[in-house]
């Protein structure tokens, strides 16, 4: 152990329940094997050397839907730091993207825990690598609600206050450029043909501490969750939209991924009509078909953005890649700043360390 910290990378592991004596790095990719005889020499120190100089580019949520595919996609770009939930899972695609000759590290992480974020965000630091992007993906769209360990709105928390945390505890050590990307959603806008057509109203936000206990405007969408989906997903739109005109040493953008099927989202809810309608149904038929993505094609754009160097920031892309409008409400820079100043003082009112 004291060969490996002498090494250019930090060898200690954060987890939830404190400080651990692990590499960072984990045991995959360490470049010796501890076993009962000692140690011994499992990769060159060029393979260590290689992991350290490559771009990394962190992703939540890699083990379902468009974040595995982009993990799969990004991964020919650099080491891919996988933030999820579920250590089996993350196992599982850190081992596909390591059969494909590329490089992976997992970092557990309940992203609507903020105390899991904020130890996850040191995990992060402590490996060292080099990050050029961080994807904010993970996201839910639950039709019943439920709270988390700090008592608050789990589509609210997924959604919106989990990204905002980890964006704002990992900026200050990004290197000057990096590419920070949100995964929105057009269901924020109540003027949105599709969104309309069915029945949704948009954001409904009244306050960050009102989404927190899961309240939203009257007059919402008859379907249930939806509300707080949308509500979630203004939110983070107008945050990425308010961090890119407040710092401009990184790179703030947001994707609008498209109707993409073959994901789990809506998965958790019992609705399987909500299920059939998000899963199937809106990818095939006019005018939803219009909107339509898979996985795959989601992954193409969203890595195009995460690579880009040509220093884009404050733009809200379609599922093609091209500029989009978000709602009126999530382009006034008023309310954009007001939804970052109410989730920063929320933030401050609950010690998650
Ligand atoms: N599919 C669409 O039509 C569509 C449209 C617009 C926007 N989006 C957005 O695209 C993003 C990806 O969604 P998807 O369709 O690919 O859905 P998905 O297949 O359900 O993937 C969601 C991912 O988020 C992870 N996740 C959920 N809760 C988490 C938590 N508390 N902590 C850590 N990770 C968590 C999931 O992990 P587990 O595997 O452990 O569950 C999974 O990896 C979401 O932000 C969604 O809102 C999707």
């Amino acid at each position: 152990m004291t060969l490996l910290r002498g090494i250019a990378i930090s060898c200690i592991e954060i987890h939830d329940n404190g400080l651990t004596e692990y590499g960072s790095i984990p045991p995959s990719c360490w470049p010796f094997q501890v076993t009962r005889f000692g140690l011994y020499r499992k990769v060159s120190l060029q393979y260590l050397t290689e992991f350290c100089s490559m771009k990394a580019y962190i992703i939540t949520g890699p083990t379902s839907g468009i974040g595995y595919a982009t993990a799969l996609e990004l991964a020919k770009h650099g080491v891919i730091i996988l933030v999820g939930r579920n250590r089996d899972k993350l196992t599982r695609v850190q081992t596909t993207i390591e059969a494909a000759g590329q490089k992976a590290v997992p970092v557990v992480c309940d992203i609507s825990d903020m105390k899991s974020v904020s130890n996850a965000a040191r995990q992060i630091v402590s490996l060292g690598l080099p990050v050029a992007g961080l994807l904010n993906n993970a996201g839910i769209m639950p039709a019943k609600p439920s709270k988390t360990t700090q008592g608050w709105d789990s589509t609210f928390a997924t959604n919106h206050l989990g990204p905002f945390v980890l964006t704002e505890r990992l900026t200050s050590h990004l290197p000057e450029g990096a590419n920070i990307v949100f995964v929105a959603s057009a269901i924020e806008d109540p003027e949105r043909r599709p969104a309309k057509i069915m029945g949704m109203k948009g954001g409904r936000y009244i306050s960050a501490e009102a989404s927190a206990r899961g309240e939203w405007k009257a007059g919402g969408s008859k379907m249930p969750g939806i509300d707080a989906y949308a509500t979630s997903k203004q939110c983070i739109l107008a945050s990425a939209m308010a961090f890119a005109r407040e710092d401009r040493r990184l790179h703030y953008n947001a994707v609008e991924p498209g109707i993409t099927r073959g994901t789990n989202l809506g998965g958790e809810s019992t609705n399987a009509f909500l299920r059939f309608l998000f899963g199937h149904l809106m990818a095939i038929v006019p005018p939803f078909s219009k909107y339509s993505s898979t996985p795959k094609k989601s992954a193409k754009v969203i890595t195009g953005i995460l690579t880009d160097t040509s220093g884009k920031t404050g733009i809200y892309f379609d599922e093609k890649g091209r500029p989009m409008l978000g709602s009126e409400l999530v382009r006034d820079t008023a309310f954009q700043d007001r939804v970052v100043a109410e989730t920063r003082t929320l933030l401050s009112t609950m010690n998650y360390g």
